[in-house]
């Protein structure tokens, strides 16, 4: 009898990131193996014994343990969510410097294993970081995928919901570019359950799309809001890196934008940002290039150019 596929996940970084998605991949009953890697080894100990112990509620059997670099020789996904995460007031972008050296150093190590799976990358500036470990791995750009305005567009979906009462999973709209400050909303594709948005505001006189264009203010600064109350996001993040390990995984060939590497779509080049992709079990199988209205085009050309002059101190 053939042995049944397991699939492994790797983690390196098991701070409240790396945890949160833990827990949620565990609890969504997603792969059978989960490796959990940090400098802190007895950190990872720990984490993994505590998870250890929920397994029995878990919807399907998952083997958890914290292990070493030579277990991502068989994984199928390495999830990177180590690094230093933003202070108070700090950009994304800030970060770039450091988490870059830190980068650097744990796809040399992963490498060293023979991994030769699929990277997925969530620590910031997560752009720019994808570009780095694609270019330190030397696996192909399909295989390497940044979470990119996944979490960005789940909570323009969010709030969308609340503002027009319908349920936030029947909600289709995306936000593309930087996971940061220059990310923008593409309107002119978003639909409300089946209608168009703008069909939508027509209807409905008193719903105003400058409140639109707050709700987007509010998406776009979300983390701020958040760090500035709790110190730091992770369960958001959490749940939209499991959303895309599903998305490969199960093979789904589901669109989500994810931090992807663009060879002339939306007409940029040799950077990783996010925009609409279809994954499946190969990674980025597709870029999906929607038209984007003069405005929307203006202002992911500029989210590039912000990403590409950031890159320059360290690529
Ligand atoms: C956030 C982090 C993941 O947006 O950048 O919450």
């Amino acid at each position: 009898m053939n042995k049944e596929k397991v699939n492994r996940v790797v983690i390196v970084g098991t701070g409240a990131v790396g945890c949160s998605y833990a827990y949620s991949l565990i609890n969504q009953g997603v792969v059978e193996e989960l490796v959990l890697i940090d400098i802190n080894e007895a950190k990872a100990e720990g984490e993994a014994m505590d998870l250890n112990h929920g397994v029995p509620f878990a919807p399907s059997p998952i083997k958890v343990w914290s292990g070493s670099y030579q277990d991502c020789a068989d994984a199928d996904l390495v999830v990177i969510t180590a690094g230093l995460a933003q202070k108070p007031g700090e950009t994304r972008l800030q970060l770039v410097e450091k988490n870059t050296r830190i980068f650097k150093q744990i796809i040399k190590e992963i490498m060293k294993s023979g991994f030769n799976g699929i990277f997925l990358v969530a620590t910031n500036p997560v752009d720019i970081l994808t570009y780095v470990t694609w270019k330190e791995s030397g696996l192909p750009k399909e295989r390497v995928i940044g979470s990119g305005t996944v979490l960005d567009s789940a909570r323009l979906r969010f709030e969308l919901g609340k503002y027009f009462n319908v349920d936030s999973r029947n909600i289709h709209a995306i936000i593309i570019g930087e996971h940061g400050d220059t990310e923008l909303p593409v309107w002119s594709h978003a639909k409300i359950g089946i209608e168009n948005l703008d069909d939508v505001l027509e209807r409905k006189k008193d719903l105003k799309k400058e409140c639109l264009e707050e709700i987007f203010v509010n998406v776009r600064d979300a983390a701020y809001h958040i760090i500035e109350r709790k110190g730091a996001t992770y369960y958001g993040i959490g749940m939209s890196l499991v959303r895309i390990t599903k998305a490969i995984l199960k093979n789904e060939n589901s669109i989500l934008t994810v931090s992807s590497y663009l060879e002339g779509e939306y007409g940029q080049n040799d950077v990783y940002i996010g925009v609409p992709a279809k994954l499946n079990r190969n990674g980025v199988h597709e870029i999906i290039e929607i038209e984007l209205n003069e405005k929307e085009q203006e202002q992911f050309n500029y989210s590039v150019s912000v990403l590409k002059d950031t890159m320059k101190s360290v690529i």
